[in-house]
């Protein structure tokens, strides 16, 4: 059974962790589905649970920028991005120290590691009281959306995980920006919470991905997670809807196009924070509601692509990618 645990017991979950249990936890982003980061052992349950088909590198989180660079070698870069945007949806690819305490599984094998301090509440009470990295994808089985609620994390990983610590819904709903800075340029890996025109703003020029057919076509991927079938909810996904039938449920961002068997309106006011927040529950939803009803797809209306919305669109490209 899986507990789940209320925001006065961050000791039982640590203490959890530290016996190398898998705890889910609320980040800013989306729920992660943590272990101790130096047990491998623990680490390896994380992809047993997930289901995951190989062993994808995992985001150390880490309380303060301290404990982040005590694993890592940041150059300049780093520091003032850490001092810009932690705790917060960023993630920074460096590398790993020589006497780096992560388990060489929980990155996969490489060189590098990925680090993050989460702006959660909860998450930084819980990973001060573990006093370990925490290794930790989203917290849902391996090519499903991602959980923004403890229930999202129970739907999918109840019985496989020791417990899940509610912390409400995730305020930014997006998993964090993934940025390279270990291979001497700075490269954008994964579109998320900050938006890559803020990073620029502190570092300069960002290489951006290649377009997801052509990363996907040439293998060029330097981040084995960026599969392009993910997020996938169970109907299939259509792109770009300007109108809506009858048999379609509708992912709306803004005034909805009438017609639809059922509408999650991802912000009517067309503000990408809060679309950004309401997406992964909505693709839940309407894949729910629209496999009652009957429906054949999920038709989503197109977002702009400055800021956020670079990563919902990302996370819709994938969930609408041939599987
Ligand atoms: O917001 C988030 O980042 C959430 C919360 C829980 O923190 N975590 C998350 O983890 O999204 P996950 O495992 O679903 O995605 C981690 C991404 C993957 O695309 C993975 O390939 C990439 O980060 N990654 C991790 N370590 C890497 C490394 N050393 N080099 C390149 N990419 C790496
Ligand atoms: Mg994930």
């Amino acid at each position: 059974m899986t507990l789940l645990l209320t925001a006065h017991e961050v000791e039982r979950a640590a203490a959890l962790l530290r016996a190398g249990e898998l705890v889910a936890f609320p980040t800013e982003t989306v729920y992660g589905l943590g272990a101790d980061a130096r047990n491998g052992r623990a680490v390896a349950a994380v992809f047993e649970a997930k289901g995951r088909p190989h062993f994808n590198p995992l985001i150390c989180h880490v309380a303060d920028a301290a404990a982040a660079f005590a694993e890592t070698v940041p150059d300049a870069r780093a520091r003032a991005l850490a001092d810009r945007f932690w705790p917060g949806p960023l993630t920074l690819v460096l590398p790993r120290r020589p006497d780096c305490r992560v388990d060489l599984l929980a990155g996969a094998g490489l060189e590098t590691l990925a680090v993050r301090v989460p702006a959660h509440p909860l998450a930084l009470a819980l990973l001060r009281a573990a006093a370990t990295p925490v290794a930790a994808p989203s917290a849902n089985r391996s090519g499903q959306v991602s959980p923004t609620t403890a229930q999202h994390v129970l739907d999918g990983l109840g019985g496989r995980i020791a417990a899940v610590l509610d912390g409400g819904a995730c305020d930014v709903g997006v998993e964090s920006t993934v940025l390279d800075l270990a291979a001497g340029g700075a490269a954008l890996l994964r579109p998320g919470g900050v938006p890559v025109e803020a990073i620029e703003a502190v570092i300069g020029p960002v290489a951006r991905p290649l377009p997801l057919a052509a990363a996907e076509a040439t293998r060029t991927l330097r981040s084995p997670g960026m599969m392009l079938s993910h997020y996938a909810p169970s109907l299939p996904v259509r792109l770009g809807a300007r109108e809506v039938a009858a048999d379609e449920a509708l992912l709306a961002f803004g005034p909805a196009p009438p017609g639809a068997g059922a509408v999650w309106q991802l912000s009517e006011s067309r503000d990408l924070r809060e679309a950004a927040a309401r997406l992964f529950a909505g693709l839940r939803w309407l894949d729910a509601e629209g496999r009652r009803l009957g429906l054949v797809r999920i038709a989503a209306m197109l977002v702009p692509a400055e800021g956020l919305g670079a990563a919902i669109n990302d996370r819709l490209q994938r969930a609408a990618a041939p599987r």
